[in-house]
């Protein structure tokens, strides 16, 4: 079932057109690649889908569906009543995630006063589970952002996230700012997540070994543009557009010395 329709979006500013006609759907359980160069336009399209642009930049044609609700046109306040339950968020940069001076317990209760009526017993059962689903004990509770690693404040933001069982989880580069150890446990721990709430999920990344292992379909960026879609398997096998092909070629070998090194280092990472 289709959860995400991107039809013919245009983003643009007073003098300046950013994404242009991009055509996109994320299915239920599916992951959906969007990969591409630096500011190709990505960001702009995912945070377009929950009503985030900032500034100058504005949607100019297009339309976006989520189920059957227009995201375009719906208010902010029901809009405001998706996000962060049907549809969620995860971010490249997790410490604005977070306010500093709140524990991390309180940021992620907040999120279920939002969106539920359950007593404050009811949530902290629900928020410990979730802290627990991502490895996390459950001291990270009454921790402050501060005193976590990025990759345990990652876990924090992907078990916040997912703690409602959205239907589509928007990923932007969610691991870039972590060590390719801990971006490999926390990708497993979201995919595992991902799975298991049958979630859509649109996956913002500029390492295409990660596409190649849990993408379904792919999207090709360039330029503001979407230059070439197909499944995974069609994209890594047959390339059609050139840029596409650029792409694949810049995919270090799985058998390089480093990542070699690296997996040895797994154990002490962690
Ligand atoms: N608020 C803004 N005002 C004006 N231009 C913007 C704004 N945000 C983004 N842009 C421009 O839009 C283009 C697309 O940006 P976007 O952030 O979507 O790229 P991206 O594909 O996510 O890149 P990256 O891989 O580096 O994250 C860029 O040229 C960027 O400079
Ligand atoms: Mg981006």
């Amino acid at each position: 079932m289709i959860m995400l329709k991107i039809s013919e979006l245009t983003i643009a500013t007073t003098n300046e057109t950013l994404v242009k006609d991009v055509t996109l759907s994320v299915a239920s359980g599916e992951w959906v690649a969007l990969v591409g160069e630096s500011g190709s336009g990505k960001s702009l399209t995912a945070l377009t889908i929950g009503g985030l642009l900032s500034g100058q930049v504005k949607v100019e044609s297009g339309s976006i569906t989520f189920g059957d609700r227009d995201l375009i046109s719906m208010k902010r306040k029901e809009l405001s009543r998706l996000l962060g339950k049907e549809i969620s968020y995860v971010f490249q940069d997790y410490n604005s995630a977070f306010t500093p001076f709140l524990s991390v317990g309180k940021q992620i209760d907040e999120v279920l006063r939002t969106h539920t009526k359950w007593s404050r017993h009811e949530r902290l059962g629900i928020a410990l589970n979730a802290l627990k689903d991502v490895k996390l004990q459950e001291s990270v509770y009454r921790s402050y952002p501060c005193q976590l690693s990025g990759g345990q404040l990652q876990r924090v933001a992907i078990a916040t996230s997912m703690m409602l069982s959205p239907s589509l989880l928007i990923a932007d580069e969610p691991t870039t700012a972590l060590d390719s150890i801990t971006a490999h446990h926390v990708l497993e721990l979201l995919s595992k997540l991902a799975n298991e709430a049958n979630c859509g999920v649109l996956f913002i990344t500029h390492d295409l070994r990660h596409v190649k292992k849990y993408a379904t379909r792919i999207a090709v960026m360039k330029d503001g543009q979407i230059v070439e879609t197909g499944t995974k398997e069609k994209i890594f096998t047959n390339p059609q557009h050139p840029y596409t092909k650029s792409l694949l070629k810049a995919i270090p070998k799985l058998n390089d010395h480093r990542t070699r090194l690296i997996g040895l280092e797994k154990e002490v990472s962690w």
